[in-house]
């Protein structure tokens, strides 16, 4: 009886533990962000949701919560640091409360395109500002782009004189807020889920987007101009929260690591076809003039916005601006 009984114990036992193996929960990964499907950083999320599935079923869920639907800007980055989600890919003008160095990506005029800014990130001072946080708990895990911001308004912007006294918004930087001061325009920081009513109503007069997030955001039909500007860039860093990337199982982590080299090389390759789709699709909905400048006009806005470099340099570092200018002329 007793020998019946401890071997039913043991079974019962052993069949437990597979059962509660198999029952095991997937490490969820809540990847939250900012923007529309149709979009870059819409894409890769999607893309590597995909990928995560197909190769770590059962182990590993992705649930993507795009358009600020779990959090917006300003809070996104609050719920990595308190583990309520595990990725987000903030702008890199989303950064300088954590370190000052990411500024770089925001000084106007620096990157001629994003070849430029491709070597330049994965350059070893690029690279470096991926683990510059890591003290604040939180791991870069690489670059993805948008690209080139074009700067819109209400009025046609020709030269920096067209923008005085206007209002454009801002992201949370203090380096794009110098900007838009160098040419006496009024800056005003808004999360990104207001712009398109800040613009319609008219709290705001302009602003400045690559392509893909003035279709995607439908501002568009509220910018009766758009210049073609080329001006600065708007690229993001994958981040996510260090505690939890190094406490995840290693093949598993590696396994994510690898899945997020394809998904940004996926991405990277997509954002210009992307940005030309979407410029095209806003040529043909007629609703905005695109103003082409000449390059002397070109040259005035970036004789007139390149002095906030210097009131940067000491937080940023004159070395690591030098880098990034060099990165233009291969
Ligand atoms: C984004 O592309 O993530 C939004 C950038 C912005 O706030 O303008």
């Amino acid at each position: 009886m007793f020998k019946f009984t401890a071997k039913a114990l043991a079974c019962a036992l052993s069949l437990g533990i597979a059962g509660m193996a198999q029952a095991a929960d997937p490490i969820v990964i809540k990847f939250s962000h900012v923007v529309a499907e149709h979009t870059p950083k819409g894409q890769g999320a999607l893309f590597f949701k995909k990928l995560v599935e197909e190769r770590l079923p059962g182990q590993v869920k992705v649930e993507v919560y795009p358009n600020s639907s779990l959090f917006g800007d300003g809070k996104e980055m609050e719920a990595l640091l308190l583990g309520d989600v595990q990725l987000i890919a903030p702008s890199l003008a989303k950064f300088e409360q954590y370190t000052k160095q990411v500024q770089i990506f925001d000084l106007p005029f620096l990157f001629d395109d994003l070849k430029a800014v491709d070597r330049f990130q994965q350059s070893p001072e690029g690279q470096k500002l991926l683990t510059s946080m890591e003290d604040k708990n939180i791991t870069g895990l690489g670059y993805w782009h948008n690209g080139m911001k074009q700067l819109s308004a209400n009025k046609a912007l020709r030269e920096p004189k067209d923008a005085r006294g206007l209002k454009f918004r801002v992201q949370a930087s203090a380096v794009l807020e110098e900007q838009f001061k160098a040419v006496r325009a009024n800056p005003r920081k808004m999360s990104f889920a207001e712009v398109y009513q800040g613009l319609q109503t008219g709290v705001v007069n302009g602003a400045e987007n690559p392509w893909s997030n003035i279709y995607s955001q439908k501002m568009y039909e509220v910018q009766p101009y758009i210049t073609e500007s080329n001006h600065g860039l708007l690229d993001y860093m994958l981040i996510t929260n260090t505690q939890f990337w190094d406490g995840l199982p290693a093949d598993v982590r590696s396994e994510l690591e690898q899945i997020l080299v394809e998904t940004t090389a996926e991405v990277n390759k997509l954002a210009n076809e992307l940005n030309e789709s979407d410029k095209q699709r806003i040529i043909d909905a007629k609703t905005s003039e695109i103003i082409q400048l000449t390059p002397e006009q070109r040259g005035m806005w970036r004789d007139a916005m390149k002095p906030v470099w210097k009131m940067f340099e000491d937080d940023i570092g004159a070395d690591l601006i030098k880098a990034a200018e060099a990165s233009n002329k291969q």
